[in-house]
């Protein structure tokens, strides 16, 4: 069979990655800082923690290394390490949260990487919600705002790293951090891929994302609105929401092996598997 896609199922290739995680020993829902939160509803602490470890034992069969960093008391959100940093062989930019109940992470995940041998970390001025909000693709650094991380960090990312930044402006408040609209599925610079939810962004941002990624698998509304997009890939394995069932046949297509993982319990508090997951680049 012949094809004219510029993305063709050509053979993916997984690569082996660290990945940095805090197990949620003091997550719950304490709180409502997003839409997917409801403080009224019971958290399972112990479902939690299971969903946790399959999704860390996953990541390590697949033959990644995994580091934990300890969870604190007090900050129920630690589990979503993503918020923690963004780590790149350029340098280590820490996060400041846009919610003063998350301030108290920043510095936990600054300190670790430090005695880790991934500092210096650069304590921002503006606001950032680390890789979160900040997405690695080949040379492009993509950065979301509108929610939670400020225009203005773009730039002092951009500074600090010495790269330049894509900003894209969220728009819908379920979709509030970049990670939750977009899934990084490559970020080999020979051929980066993403797949993206069109409607988190706004006309000028869906437009620079088709200019950027002309072939890009664009997900659809059901897609997105159970986190689908929250997914891990290693360039060929999709750590993805079992949920999200369309969106691994879309990806079974192109070539990528979905790893569908239930993570419902942290669900409850907005995040799914890319939520959990910090990559350590160095
Ligand atoms: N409850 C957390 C918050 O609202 C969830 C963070 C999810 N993390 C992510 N990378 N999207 O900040």
């Amino acid at each position: 069979m012949t094809t004219t896609s510029a993305t063709a199922p050509t053979a993916r290739t997984a690569h082996p990655r660290r990945f940095l995680m805090c197990a949620p020993e003091h997550f719950t829902v304490s709180y409502e800082i997003n839409p997917w939160m409801d403080a009224a509803a019971p958290v399972d602490a112990a479902r939690a923690l299971a969903q946790w470890h399959l999704l860390r034992t996953t990541f390590e069969r697949l033959g990644h290394e995994v580091e934990v960093v300890p969870s604190a008391p007090g900050l129920p959100d630690m589990v979503y390490a993503a918020n923690g940093a963004l780590v790149t062989p350029q340098g280590s930019v820490g996060v400041r949260f846009a919610h003063p109940e998350r301030a108290g992470e920043a510095e936990a995940y600054a300190r670790w990487l430090e005695e880790h041998g991934l500092g210096p970390v650069h304590r921002p001025v503006h606001v950032n919600e680390g890789e979160g909000d900040l997405l690695v693709v080949g040379e492009h650094l993509l950065a979301g705002h509108g929610f939670r991380t400020d225009l203005a960090a773009h730039r002092e990312v951009e500074e600090v790293l010495g790269r330049p930044v894509t900003s894209l402006r969220l728009v819908d408040p379920r979709f509030y951090h970049l990670d939750t609209a977009l899934t990084v599925l490559d970020d080999d610079p020979r051929h980066p891929d993403v797949a993206y939810f069109p409607g988190a962004f706004d006309e000028a941002s869906q437009r620079t994302l088709r200019e950027l990624f002309p072939h890009a698998l664009r997900t659809d509304a059901a897609t997105a609105e159970v986190l689908g997009m929250n997914a891990v890939s290693d360039g060929k394995h999709v750590v993805l929401s079992p949920r999200a069932q369309r969106y691994a046949e879309q990806l079974t297509e192109r070539g990528y092996v979905p790893v569908p993982v239930d993570l419902s319990e942290l669900l409850r508090g907005g995040g799914g598997a890319k939520c959990c997951t910090l990559v350590l680049r160095d």
